[in-house]
């Protein structure tokens, strides 16, 4: 892989999407890493990521500079431009031409990195301290107002560096910059496929689990437990087993996606546990948001465990057991808890519900290592269909989060047909990429006068809540056409019962949640 030094940047996972896109392989790894963790990654290259603090600071972070003498690409950005600097014999030093923001760069017509790019150019800087010399041998390629020099390069020594901040937006031609350092000056190959990916995580997959182990995976409906799923099968074929619980919260069409859709694209193995009258039993009479959401865990892992004991209960004539739990974890989960390891057993919580202590798995996680558009892109080559690949978040309580008051079977079916209709509408007029999701909500104990043709209504409202968003913790709600939002009005309010008024939610999150409960 590439290896993206992380000097406690938040870029640093950003670097490695970007050399990703560059099609080349990348990982993140701690700037305190020894030298010796670094050599068994076997690195094609190394990316040193910026960082909060001056070189010269006493916490600054340390770097072992052996990393500089291994024969191994090199490439640094802001603060790892400027550790390379000193590392090499140049000089770093704060002469007051801090910059933060939007700086203009003039290459100097020199060198592989901005050969033929624009001659002044925006770029991000977030920096005090500036390289006022370069090492001897590296060639100066530009500079900003603040930094004397703004990048280098030594194509003899496969290295070079800038000060800015390629991997944002803000430098529009950071990718460019970026990927010339990785073909032309490391000499990488753009290797790092859909169709390569999913063949090696296949291998990786077979080798886990072995020529007898037994797996099972439990589906949300999502992308991520789909693909993962997807992937194990081809691996392991019929030793995988996935279960879909069908808690009765769910959208109208989903179970037929998992059970058609999803079995045609992959002759995946699957039980479902038809479990609608267990969970609405359960949550009769209950509004409290908190408590719906424990009965709907809790009975989700009732109903897990039940399937699980069946299939073992399949496997126990032969002496076998079930020994590995399929997971859809992503590579920021990852990345953000640490890097723990792929063999970890399962403690309290969990992707499809939160699974009990006492069972005791290894986890299979296939796509740990990737990115979610990696994962849209492996779906697809596995040749899983659009409407699970490209699927908007929904949240595993489903329709029971999105009833405000008790989840009795007529609510959810009144809901099923607003939320229908509003994802009919938004699909039609072009709109699924620019949203992150839409829950649609139905206020049970709210109700509002209406009139509809002669005749008074006494009816409940539904909530629209368009979001848009990078990752869900922050969001803004979308600024949907006013013609769209009029044709679902009216659709709903005239093919949904009992319900005579539509409004949208215009909350940023914060403060508001993405959804109502
Ligand atoms: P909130 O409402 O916290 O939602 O802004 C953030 C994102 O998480 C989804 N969500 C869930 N997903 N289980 C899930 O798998 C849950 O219990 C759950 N609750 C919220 C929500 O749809 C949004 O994308």
């Amino acid at each position: 892989p590439v290896l993206v030094v992380d000097f406690g940047a938040q870029y640093a996972q950003l670097i490695a999407r970007r050399v990703r896109e560059a099609r080349i392989y990348s990982e993140v790894i701690a700037h305190d890493a020894s030298l010796e963790e670094i050599k068994a990654k076997n690195p094609a290259a190394l990316i040193l990521s910026g960082g909060p603090a001056s070189v010269y600071a006493d916490d600054a972070p340390a770097v072992d500079e052996g990393m500089f003498h291994l024969g191994i690409p090199v490439f640094g950005i802001c603060y790892g431009f400027q550790k390379m600097t000193t590392a090499l014999g140049g000089e770093v030093a704060n002469t007051g031409g801090r910059e933060f923001g939007r700086a203009t760069l003039t290459p100097n017509g020199e060198g592989t990195l901005h050969r033929g790019l624009p001659d002044t150019q925006p770029v991000w800087m977030s920096h005090n301290d500036a390289v006022q010399v370069a090492p001897d041998g590296f060639t100066v390629t530009a500079s900003t107002p603040g930094a004397p020099v703004a990048a280098f390069e030594c194509v003899e020594k496969q290295m070079a560096g800038v000060q800015y901040h390629p991997e944002v937006l803000h430098s529009p031609h950071g990718q460019e910059v970026l990927t010339r350092f990785l073909y032309e000056i490391a000499g990488l190959k753009p290797t790092w496929t859909a169709a390569n990916i999913a063949e090696s995580l296949i291998a990786d997959v077979r080798a886990q689990v072995g020529d007898e182990g037994l797996a099972i995976c439990g589906l949300s409906g999502g992308v991520d437990s789909a693909v993962a799923a997807a992937l194990v099968q081809r691996a392991i074929g019929d030793r995988l087993t996935c279960v879909f619980v069908d808690h009765g919260l769910l959208r109208a069409g989903e179970r037929e996606q998992v059970q058609t859709d999803f079995v045609a694209a992959t002759g995946a193995r699957l039980v479902t546990v038809d479990a609608e009258d267990i969970f609405l039993g359960h949550l009769a009479g209950e509004t409290d948001p908190e408590t719906k959401r424990k009965i709907i865990g809790r009975e989700f892992i009732r109903s897990f465990e039940g399937a699980v004991s069946e299939v073992l209960g399949d496997q126990a004539a032969s002496g076998k057991k079930v020994d590995f739990l399929v997971q859809g974890t992503l590579y920021p989960d990852v990345v953000e808890s640490g890097g723990g390891s792929g063999t970890a057993n399962i403690k309290s919580h969990h992707n499809v519900g939160g699974l009990p202590e006492d069972l005791e798995f290894k986890l299979v996680e296939p796509l740990r290592l990737l990115f979610k558009d990696e994962v849209r892109a492996v779906g697809r080559e596995l040749g899983l269909p659009e409407e699970i690949v490209a699927r908007q978040p929904f949240p595993g309580p489903g329709l029971g989060i999105r009833i405000i008051g008790e989840v009795t079977k007529d609510r959810l079916d009144l809901l099923r047909k607003a939320d229908l209709i509003a994802r009919e509408e938004l699909t039609a007029a072009g709109l699924d990429g620019q949203i992150w999701q839409c829950p649609v909500v139905l206020l049970a104990d709210v109700r509002s006068v209406g009139v509809q043709g002669d005749g008074r209504t006494y009816g409940h409202p539904i909530v629209l809540r368009p979001v848009s968003s990078e990752d869900a913790m922050t969001a803004d709600w979308t600024r949907l056409p006013y013609e769209v939002l009029e044709t679902i009005s009216t659709r709903i309010t005239n093919e949904v019962p009992d319900v005579n008024r539509v409004v949208l939610d215009v909350t940023s999150k914060p403060p508001g949640t993405i959804e109502w409960e």
